[in-house]
């Protein structure tokens, strides 16, 4: 499809409004975020944006009026809090949701009985919609789960080609999307923190609810009142991994990283960005004591942070404080939820090739003192218990399910050389091994273990490794090795070599790891270990 690039001039307004009435797609400035607009009340325009966008089909879009005279042409029963909200915040970046009206589609509200409005103040938006004469349906213009654009040529890396033009309006002013309230209910929920805070709201309202799924995870089977709380969003390609703590910790966390050779890229609060220089690259995203300029400056920060193409990207988050609560509930969701509290414990992630002795390592640090996890028995252990885990296996691989449970060898068996299949595996039970394994060491934390350890064959792999304070490799020489697995699990020399060479040879743990365990039969590990012991803070026999 041609993209045609359009100025704010009147001539280009009009060819858009145009397009917008002919049942095309528009993405446009607003004060927010730029929209991907259709006309509302069409429903195969609107089944257009989320084609374009490749949004799920169950995410509502929010209605863009004009004026709170237009309010009435798409919803009903208006309570009078919706007009006094209206009063004091529109045009400007709040949305309400309201009872709808039979004239919007139900593929606009995803099949809800309510509709999200919002009247922008941006001029060039509300011109564009009075142009048109019609509300118009748009969400945030980034292909789904992408950041969300503010600058035009984010539109152009998500949308050419895929929609029929593009307004460039310059650079958004807010820079987060429109606070989400559900006025239907008393008092009023807050779904979604956005460009008109909760401190605000709470001064006109008195009392706002906050919906759970604002700041913390939503549990699988939770009910959600907002469903684009649901998904993994504003995320760029790299994996984004909070750390929370001190920027001396932090720094001093990156620096080892870095020097290890990882591409850690800082997003950090303009205060700090002298303590990350050194270690790797780094960018501000506003003053710490600035809500406006950090929900300015994030998604765009993103996005520049993913041309970098690092393995991961460190943010310093603000957490707890209602001004920037919109910037928490972005940058959580972009991390998936992974933050890594930079205080105690310290946690360690124990790699090394079959054979090569890492259980005798983690119960020889669980002897001095650590809280140690076997990754593989969780696993074991989540495929028997956990049934939301079953629920998602079984759904993707129905053969695996016996009347005995989930049974291993068969799962192993459909993904050996399907490498769809292994990715779609690890997708599913890693998100759940690692979300426990979260849990467990957070209540060790609690319990008073100031170190612990996690012995995953899958570290690297599974990217725990970027939420590990130190890595230690328990390497040991091929032909022992060998034995060991003969040995132990009693198969063949052949077999026992081609799973070795499928492993990550002992260079790649000597570049990757902060500790290496000799465990060669002449070095003896035990004084290797009280080394690391003392290195890491642990108190003999804590
Ligand atoms: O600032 C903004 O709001 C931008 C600009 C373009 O106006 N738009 C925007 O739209 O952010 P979108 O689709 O990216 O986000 C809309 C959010 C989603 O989380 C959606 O689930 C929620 O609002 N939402 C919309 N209608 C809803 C409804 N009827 N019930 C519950 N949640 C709704
Ligand atoms: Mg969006």
């Amino acid at each position: 499809m041609n993209t045609r690039h359009l100025s704010t001039s009147n001539e280009d307004l009009l060819l858009a409004a145009h397009l917008l009435q002919q049942g095309g797609l528009v993405a446009f400035p607003t004060e927010t975020v730029y929209g991907l607009g259709a006309c509302a009340t069409n429903a195969k325009a609107v089944q257009k944006i989320f084609e374009a966008k490749g949004r799920p089909a169950d995410n509502p879009l929010i209605v863009h009026v004009s004026c709170w005279e237009d309010v009435s042409k798409v919803c009903c029963n208006i309570p009078s809090v919706a007009r006094r909200l209206a009063e004091k915040f529109w045009p400007g970046p709040l949305t309400m949701l309201l009872p709808k009206q039979f004239v919007i589609p139900d593929i606009t509200t995803a099949g809800l009985s309510t509709v999200g409005v919002r009247c922008p103040s941006n001029e060039i938006a509300r011109k564009l919609i009075q142009l048109t004469g019609i509300p118009i349906a748009a969400p945030s213009a980034n292909r789904s789960g992408r950041p969300s654009p503010t600058e035009f040529t984010h539109l152009v890396q998500d949308l050419e080609g895929r929609v029929d033009a593009l307004i460039d309006g310059g650079s958004c002013q807010v820079g987060v999307e429109s606070t989400v309230l559900d006025v239907t209910v008393s008092p009023p929920r807050l779904l979604r923190p956005g460009g008109v805070s909760l401190n605000a709201l709470q001064a006109v309202l008195g009392d706002v609810q906050v919906d759970d799924a604002v700041l913390s995870e939503l549990s699988p089977d939770a009910k959600v009142r907002s469903p684009g709380m649901k998904y993994r969003h504003y995320a760029p390609s790299a994996p984004v991994i909070i750390l929370r703590g001190s920027v001396k910790d932090a720094a001093a966390f990156v620096a080892r990283k870095a020097k290890k050779g990882l591409r850690c890229a800082v997003l950090c609060y303009q205060e700090e960005i002298s303590f990350f220089q050194k270690a790797s690259q780094c960018l501000s995203y506003g003053s710490q004591n600035d809500a406006q300029s950090l929900n300015h400056n994030l998604f765009s920060a993103l996005r520049t942070m993913d041309t970098w193409n690092p393995d991961v990207i460190y943010a310093r988050c603000p957490e707890g404080n209602s001004e920037t609560m919109a910037v928490e509930n972005r940058l959580k969701r972009a991390a998936g939820f992974r933050i890594l509290s930079l205080q105690s414990p310290c946690i360690v992630g124990l790699t090394g090739g079959s054979g090569a002795g890492k259980t005798y390592v983690l119960n020889a640090l669980r002897r001095r003192g650590a809280f140690t996890l076997d990754a593989d028995e969780l696993y074991h252990d989540l495929l028997n218990n956990n049934l939301l885990l079953k629920k998602e296996l079984f759904q993707r691989f129905p053969s695996c399910i016996t009347e005995a449970g989930i049974d291993r060898s068969i799962l192993s068996q459909i993904v050996f050389n399907d490498d769809q299949a292994l990715h779609d595996l690890n997708t599913i039970t890693h998100k759940h091994i690692l979300s426990t394994i979260r849990e467990r060491f957070i209540q060790a934390g609690r319990d008073g273990f100031s170190i612990v350890v996690l012995d995953a064959p899958t570290l690297f792999e599974s990217g725990f490794y970027l939420e590990c304070h130190y890595l230690i490799a328990v390497i040991a020489p091929e032909h022992i090795r060998l034995q060991r697995i003969v040995d132990r699990d009693g198969i063949s020399q052949e077999k026992a070599l081609l799973r070795i060479r499928h492993q990550h040879s002992n260079d790649f743990f000597y570049q990757n790891c902060d500790f290496i365990v000799e465990n060669d039969g002449f070095n003896q590990v035990e004084p290797q270990l009280d080394l690391i012991w003392n290195t890491l803070g642990g108190n003999q026999n804590e």
